[in-house]
């Protein structure tokens, strides 16, 4: 069946179901208020009573051990991976993504499930280390991103100084949607742009108050200075709407909100490899890009998310699991919310649902009603930080073989499996990867591991002719392993050692990035 008849096989309902789906993720250096606006916009979605913990607050400020009771206590905490809630007629799916930067690729898969991201910048810090690296990951697949400048009930930086520095630092345009109404302690209110309508209280200031004095003057330098909302470079992530306000103090956070349910964006399609996949498609595909484990301690469960990409998913659902070819029955496909989860008897293009597995399903991996179609995007990067795994008791190899190839389905560690049949590999960007692997392996599996060095430094996938790759991998057997798919890898001990290699073997290509699927 071509593409535009799938579409319009679909029935209505389905797309307009589609249509009203938000699916978002909020970015931000830490400090800059991510937690307290999520609480917020939580409250303001009535998925929770009273703005109070999310979850533990001041991570990245506690020591490793510390972090470590966190990400347990996580199990039993509120924050899953993702939160639905609906708001103004909208179904959103929050998607929240690790706060400290060794868990980037978990961002990165995180960002490939939204259409949409909320930057919260600090009002007088401005854009900071962190920021600027997501904003670069939403750039590579063009999502479009809304400005929210938090903290203005504190001493800020000027608001077209802010403005300037979003636009020369990360060449994107920008478009006030709302303007601060006072400052710091002063702050009260925003005034919004487009309809012209004061919120929160600035709406009960006269017009004499010199807040709204300094308004009227400021809105004369925005119009004239500042391109109007436009809603083709937005959606194609060039042009940010911008919002002032204090999550603390709840200004600005319902403008956000009402923006997002006006003007969207509603699910992106998604890239396959043989196709792209429009939400409002008729049949259901869906992608797994995050697997986590333990989100409830007693249960010891496995929850595969699933971005819906297309169609209406039921209850019940047999789907087609495309790499490996088996039908995978759709059970107990889940919703979460900010305290509690619920069976999800339906979903729709663009939302996040919960698939509990053991294992059967990994990163990357399509679900599909009819075709077979494997959607891309979803990468592994190359780790530069490699360890061998050291096990303390001999007894226990079989179990950490296990263990290890769960884990790396999981995405905690990438796997290598040594071809000179020495002990495996694992790879990681961040340290605290390894801090995680060790834990979990003795809390979950009860085995005791250490790390010890390896000569390599850099790891390059290889593909080529097969006779080729072969005959490559003989000649360099101590540098060569497998990993969890059984593709070949090129470790190395040096960024010139990989040069000469590569120059050596014209035949053949090394890569840094790897799609899954
Ligand atoms: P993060 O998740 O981005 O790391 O930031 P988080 O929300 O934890 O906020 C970091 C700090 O900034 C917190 O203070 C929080 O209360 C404060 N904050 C967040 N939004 C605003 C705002 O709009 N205005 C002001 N003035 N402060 C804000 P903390 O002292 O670290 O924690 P806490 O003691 O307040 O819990």
């Amino acid at each position: 069946m071509s593409e535009t008849a799938q579409a319009s096989a679909a029935p209505t309902s389905i797309q307009s179901e589609i249509a009203r789906r938000r699916t978002f993720a909020i970015i931000s250096h830490p400090d800059a208020g991510k937690t307290t606006l999520t609480e917020r916009i939580l409250r303001a979605g009535g998925a929770i009573q009273l703005a109070g913990n999310v979850r533990a607050k001041g991570e990245r400020r506690r020591t490793k051990s510390d972090w470590m009771g966190i990400e347990r206590d996580r199990g039993i905490s509120v924050v899953t991976s993702v939160m639905t809630f609906e708001y103004g007629d909208c179904v959103f799916n929050l998607l929240d993504t690790p706060g400290h930067e060794d868990f980037s690729e978990d961002t990165y898969r995180t960002l490939t499930a939204v259409d949409c991201a909320i930057m919260v910048i600090d009002a007088a810090k401005g854009i900071e280390a962190r920021t600027r690296k997501l904003f670069e990951i939403c750039r590579l697949r063009d999502i479009p991103i809304v400005t929210f400048i938090n903290k203005m009930d504190r001493e800020a930086q000027d608001s077209f100084a802010l403005l300037d520095e979003i636009a020369s630092t990360l060449a994107l345009d920008t478009s006030p949607a709302t303007w601060p109404v006072g400052r710091a302690a002063q702050f009260v209110g925003t005034y919004d742009i487009r309809t012209r309508e004061l919120h929160g209280p600035a709406k009960e200031l006269p017009q004499s108050d010199p807040r709204m004095v300094a308004l009227s003057e400021e809105l004369e330098l925005v119009e004239a200075a500042l391109p109007p909302f436009d809603r083709e470079a937005f959606d194609a992530g060039h042009l940010t709407p911008v919002f002032f306000g204090s999550a603390m103090k709840e200004i600005g956070v319902t403008d956000l909100l009402d923006a997002l349910v006006a003007y969207g964006p509603a699910p992106r399609a998604q890239p396959s490899e043989s196709r792209e996949v429009k939400a409002d498609e008729g049949q259901v595909t869906a992608l797994i890009f995050k697997i986590q484990a333990n989100m409830d301690p007693n249960h010891r469960d496995r929850m595969a998310f699933a971005r819906v990409c297309s169609g209406r998913l039921t209850r019940g659902m047999r789907l087609r699991h495309v790499r490996t070819g088996k039908q995978f029955a759709l059970h107990t496909p889940q919703f979460f919310f900010a305290r509690d989860r619920q069976l999800a008897e339906e979903a729709f293009g663009g939302d996040v649902v919960g698939i509990p597995n053991h294992g059967t399903l990994r990163i990357g991996d399509t679900l599909s009603e009819s075709e077979d179609l494997r959607f891309t995007g979803v990468p592994h990067f190359a780790p530069e930080i490699l360890r061998r795994v050291r096990l303390d008791d001999a007894m226990k190899a079989k179990k950490l073989r296990q263990a290890l190839v769960e884990l790396a389905e999981e995405g905690v560690v990438q796997l290598f499996r040594p071809q000179d049949g020495l002990p495996p590999i694992v790879g990681v960007v961040g340290t605290l990867q390894l801090d995680v692997l060790q834990s979990r392996l003795k809390g979950e599996y009860g085995v005791s591991i250490g790390f010890e060095s390896t000569p390599f430094t850099m790891a390059r996938w290889i593909t080529g002719d097969r006779a080729k790759v072969e005959a490559f991998a003989m000649t360099n057997r101590s540098s060569m392993a497998d990993d969890l798919d059984g593709d070949p890898v090129f470790l190395s001990s040096s960024a010139f050692m990989m040069r000469r290699t590569v120059e050596m073997n014209p035949d053949l290509a090394f890569h840094d990035i790897k799609q899954i699927g």
